[in-house]
């Protein structure tokens, strides 16, 4: 209904205004002047024409020259950065600002910024659509890497395949485990990561979920994780993750899903009556952080490779309880101009990943842990008897 709406307000323009295309679209609008001339230096101009059911997010003249003023000339830089930006913007399907609007709530996107252009997401590294109130009325804004939102300046503008969106500020590129990890401040999981051996691993997967428990939560299990020999530690750890599926908080439905982990493990993911999402009946407190190989959520809890006892086996120990969820703020996403060290960052980050290349065994995706058994640890450890209800 939305969309035959669409289609023919869209085809009423596009008459009208005799489907130009992209780059023509681009060229009569004088504050995309800059990005037009970097299309054309760098040759792009009939790869972005050849998009359809297309919508491209497109950085305006002061979105360009910021960059440039942080050192990132889109036409000086590496072509691959340049390249990566402006396929980020260009996104799959028709959204015009109502639709996004009237969605009611967040959608992920895949762009056109593929592998082996700084992502490792198969189909397209994902752009979060969102809204925000402005002066009282909704207007349209993107979510990108590091949580940095980017606000939509002038919307609509129609070409033969699709819409144009201005934006004054630029796309992030969504960065490694590590580093994301460490910006948005779950050092704890990011130190795990180093004790057990596994932050290679991890940054190196390819269409990834992860589940990174926040600070707290992993702080209420040091003394137990302590106790764990590295070998134990690396399945706690990869028991985190899932490879070759990248799972957004939008696809997540009421009935259980069981999904394997990286550590062997299995794990299941159900959406609650209130719409909260669970994996293992721990509550994802903030879904879909964009990740260079995939998603992160960040979870109120440790996973066990036992899912139907770990809950009860929190909930029945003072020790580990991680119920504490004033202190775990919903992050909401941050505007860049209080981050512009993080965009500086992720962009020369970028210029460097073209030079290393990971040298990664295909024996660690064959490896089948051995499984890591929190309850195991529990009842063993000096925390005693965990009670189960099965
Ligand atoms: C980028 O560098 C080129 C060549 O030096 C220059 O002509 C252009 O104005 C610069 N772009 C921006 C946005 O500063
Ligand atoms: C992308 O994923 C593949 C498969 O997991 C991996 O071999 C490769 O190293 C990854 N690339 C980067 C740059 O991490
Ligand atoms: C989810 O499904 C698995 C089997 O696939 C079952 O063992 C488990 O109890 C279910 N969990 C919930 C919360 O329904
Ligand atoms: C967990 O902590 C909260 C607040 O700190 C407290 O109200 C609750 O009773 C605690 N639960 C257990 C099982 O100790
Ligand atoms: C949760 O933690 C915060 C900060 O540590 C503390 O101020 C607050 O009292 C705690 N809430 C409860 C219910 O214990
Ligand atoms: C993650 O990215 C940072 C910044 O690009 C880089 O220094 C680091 O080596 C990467 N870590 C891994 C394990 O790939």
């Amino acid at each position: 209904m939305h969309l035959q709406q669409l289609f023919s307000f869209a085809g009423g323009w596009l008459g009208f205004a005799a489907a130009q295309s992209l780059s023509s679209t681009l060229a009569s609008h004088s504050s995309f002047s800059v990005l037009y001339d970097v299309l054309l230096f760098h040759d792009m101009l009939s790869d972005v024409d050849a998009a359809r059911d297309a919508t491209y997010f497109a950085p305006n003249n002061d979105a360009l020259k910021n960059l440039a003023d942080f050192g990132i000339n889109l036409t000086t830089t590496d072509p691959n950065i340049a390249r990566a930006i402006i396929y980020y913007g260009l996104v799959n399907g028709i959204h015009s600002s109502d639709s996004i609007i009237n969605a009611g709530d967040v959608q992920l996107v895949h762009s056109e910024l593929r592998p082996p252009l700084f992502t490792n997401v198969t189909k397209g590294q994902a752009v979060k659509l969102t809204t925000r109130a402005t002066k009282g009325r909704p207007s349209v804004v993107l979510e990108t890497g590091l949580e940095i939102l980017t606000k939509v300046e002038e919307s609509d503008i129609a070409f033969a395949n699709g819409l144009v969106h201005a934006t004054s500020t630029n796309m992030v590129l969504p960065h490694n485990v590590s580093e994301t990890s460490r910006l948005i401040h779950q050092t704890e999981f990011l130190r795990l990561m180093q004790e057990s051996g596994t932050e290679i691993e991890l940054n190196s997967l390819a269409d990834m979920t992860l589940f990174i428990p926040h600070n707290e939560a992993i702080s209420k299990f040091r003394p137990i994780l302590d106790t764990l020999t590295q070998e134990q530690l690396a399945a706690a750890v990869t028991h985190h993750a899932i490879a070759n599926e990248v799972i957004y908080g939008s696809t997540i439905t009421g009935s259980n899903r069981t999904l394997e982990t990286v550590g062997g493990g299995i794990v299941q993911i159900q959406r609650g009556g209130q719409g909260q999402i669970f994996v293992n009946n721990i509550e994802v407190l903030r879904s879909d952080l964009l990740l260079y190989g995939g998603v992160a959520h960040i979870i109120d809890g440790v996973l066990s490779s036992e899912p139907a006892t770990s809950i009860s086996c929190q909930s029945a120990l003072d020790e580990v309880n991680i119920t504490n969820k004033s202190t775990i703020l919903r992050f909401t996403g941050q505007w860049i101009t209080s981050n512009r060290n993080k965009l500086m960052m992720v962009l020369m980050l970028a210029t460097l990943a073209t030079l290393i290349i990971m040298p990664i065994s295909a024996k660690l995706y064959r490896s089948r842990r051995k499984r890591w058994s929190l309850n195991e640890e529990l009842s063993s450890s000096k925390y005693g008897a965990c009670k189960t209800y099965d």
